[in-house]
Formats: C-alpha cells, structure tokens, sequence
C-alpha cells in the first residue's frame, strides 16, 4: 500500500470547487443502509464517542449527516454544535432534533471553514474523514484537532484498519467490506475512494496527543469487529 502523508500543509485545490449536496439522494437512506451494512456496529461505536464526554461539555461534530449521534449528545446534556454541508442532512437532522424538543447548534456550511474560536471539549468525527481523498483527509483531520481545547477529547469513529496478522481471506473480506459501502458513496455522493484509514497508527507519537482507548463493534454483535473508535486526549498546555 502507497505511503500517506500524516501531516498537512494547505487545504487541497480540489476543495475549492463549488458545492452540489449530492448527499441530498443519499439522505433518505443513509441511516438504514449505515444500521443494515453494519448490524448496528457503525452506530455503536458513534455513541462510544461521547463516553469521556460529561454532562454540560461542549461537543463540535462536523458533518453530523441525519444528526443521530448528534441528538444523543444532546440528550445526554452535552451542548452540541454541528456544522453539515448538506441542507438535505441537515433538514433531516433538525427534524429529529425537534421531535425530541433538543437544543442543538445546527448549523448549514462548511465544517473547515469555522473560526479559530472557540474549541470544544469533545471533537467527534464520526465517519466524516471518509469523505476525503488521503491528502485532504489529513489537512482535515489536523484542522479538526485544533478545535478540540488542551484536555479535550477526540473522538473518531471509522473502520477498522486491516490486521497484518490476520490471513490473506480475512484481509480480502474486510477490504470487500470496505470498498462496497465506499464505493457506493463515491457514485452517490462523490465521497473519495481510498483504502482503510488507520488513525491509531496516523497520529501515534504525535506530542499533543495521547490514545485513550481503542474500541472496536462486531457487526450484529457477532461478526467481524470492522467498526472502531479511537478516543485521544489533547494534551494540557503546560504538559
Ligand atoms: C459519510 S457522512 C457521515 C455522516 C455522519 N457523521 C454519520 O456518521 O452518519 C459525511 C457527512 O459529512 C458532510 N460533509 C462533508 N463535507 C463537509 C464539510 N466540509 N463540512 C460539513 N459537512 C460536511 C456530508 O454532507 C455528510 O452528511
């Protein structure tokens, strides 16, 4: 497999071209294809995002799509803030705010282009650095960590990466695995196509940041564990 970058410079031209919400054919499926696909998995380990996440924090979640997990912080007392590119994700999302009477910042724009302040205690990107070709994810993904406060949390919940331990078939199926949901994002919604993101593995021995806790769901509780979050700790400023 190619080698990544880990570390970003400036954002990709690619970005900049101008923004057609292809998750609007995507919005009314996405959350029963994401249960089916995953037997609950994918939403298993969303919610394992906002564990480290008291009562009263503050929470930024970027491109929360139907805002499931974004409504859960919520009504778990979190102060939520979210920011979707799609105004059909967001609709969907609103909507199911004000069926449970929730308070969330809902807001319609681009996730990367927020001010510098203020930062959160939790940052959760929860399949959102799949959207992005490896370049890109990367400079996201730095941009992101800058949101979250010194002692905040990052919470990223994707797929597992591949075990180089488990067997050639076991590898082929997880990539199977990966690629069919991948793909059919990237006709539907032009998501990027790429290989299996290892976040762990990305930003080990980064100095402002420290692992947590890794966790990884069985799809329908008892098949492969394909589904993970990974939860670090930005580092204190005096650390
Ligand atoms: C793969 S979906 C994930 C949705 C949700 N986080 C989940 O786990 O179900 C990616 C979402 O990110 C949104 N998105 C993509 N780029 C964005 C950006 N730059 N700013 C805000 N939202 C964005 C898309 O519209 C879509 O709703």
């Amino acid at each position: 497999m190619p080698a990544r970058p880990t570390t970003s410079a400036a954002r990709p031209q690619t970005a900049r071209l101008p923004y057609r919400d292809r998750y609007s054919l995507a919005a009314w499926v996405y959350d029963i294809a994401t249960a089916g696909w995953s037997g609950g998995a994918i939403w298993r380990t969303r919610a394992r995002a906002l564990v480290h996440s008291p009562p009263g924090s503050t929470v930024l979640i970027p491109g929360p799509g139907t805002g499931r997990l974004a409504v859960e912080a919520a009504r778990m007392g979190l102060r939520v803030t979210a920011v979707e590119r799609s105004p059909r994700m967001l609709a969907r999302f609103k909507k199911r705010a004000a069926r449970d009477r929730l308070e969330v910042e809902a807001q319609l724009g681009d996730a990367l282009e927020l001010p510098a302040e203020p930062l959160y205690d939790t940052v959760v990107l929860e399949h959102f650095l799949n959207v992005f070709p490896p370049e890109e994810m990367v400079h996201v993904r730095d941009q992101m960590i800058a949101r979250v406060r010194p002692g905040g949390v990052l919470a990223v919940a994707d797929f597992t990466p591949l075990d180089p331990r488990a067997s050639g078939l076991a590898r082929l199926a997880q990539r199977l695995h990966h690629v069919t949901p991948l793909g059919g994002c990237a006709l539907l919604t032009g998501n990027a196509m790429h290989s299996i993101y290892d976040h762990g593995l990305d930003l080990e021995g980064r100095p402002d940041l420290s692992l947590v806790e890794v966790h990884d769901e069985r799809s329908f509780h008892l098949g492969p564990a394909w589904f993970r979050c990974w939860i670090f700790r930005r580092q204190e400023a005096s650390e």
